[in-house]
């Protein structure tokens, strides 16, 4: 039986997991290593930020996600297939770590934002 997400170290552990597979990933990691060469340093815990924020309503998180994803974007396009493999490697990372009402609810949320990120870049003007 796996345990929910209850605190902020389960959202470290997570986030940590989940960007190690990205990383590895031969679709999605190229695009973080090698176009953006992410500062894994500063990403990381704006990322325990963000989560923490949607999971336990912190107000850790004070960013525009959408902007910085449409930016990102404009120099290196995504594609559906990005956002299916994004959305496929998160929740695999939250089924092998944690389950419950909270893992479940942090995967509906990371649908529905991709969701809106996808329509909101991808088609800006359907
Ligand atoms: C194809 C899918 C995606 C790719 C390739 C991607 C890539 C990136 C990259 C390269 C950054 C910037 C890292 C840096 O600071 O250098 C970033 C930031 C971020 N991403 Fe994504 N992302 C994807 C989908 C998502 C989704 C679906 C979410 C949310 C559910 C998300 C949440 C965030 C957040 C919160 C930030 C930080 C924004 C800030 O600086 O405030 N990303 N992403």
């Amino acid at each position: 039986m796996l345990p929910d997400i209850e605190n902020r170290d389960s959202i470290v552990q997570l986030v940590n997991t989940f960007y190690e597979k990205v990383k590895k990933d031969e679709l999605i990691g190229p695009i973080f290593e090698e176009k953006v060469k992410v500062n894994w340093e500063k990403h990381l815990p704006v990322m325990y930020d963000f989560w923490e924020n949607i999971v336990f309503y912190t107000g850790s998180y004070s960013g525009n996600p959408m902007v910085v994803h449409k930016h990102l974007h404009e120099r290196f396009p995504l594609d559906k297939s990005d956002f299916a493999r994004w959305l496929k490697l998160f929740t695999q990372t939250v089924d092998d770590m944690f389950s419950g009402d909270r893992a479940e609810a942090i995967k509906q949320r990371a649908i529905s934002i991709a969701t809106v990120m996808q329509i909101k870049i991808i088609h800006p003007n359907s």
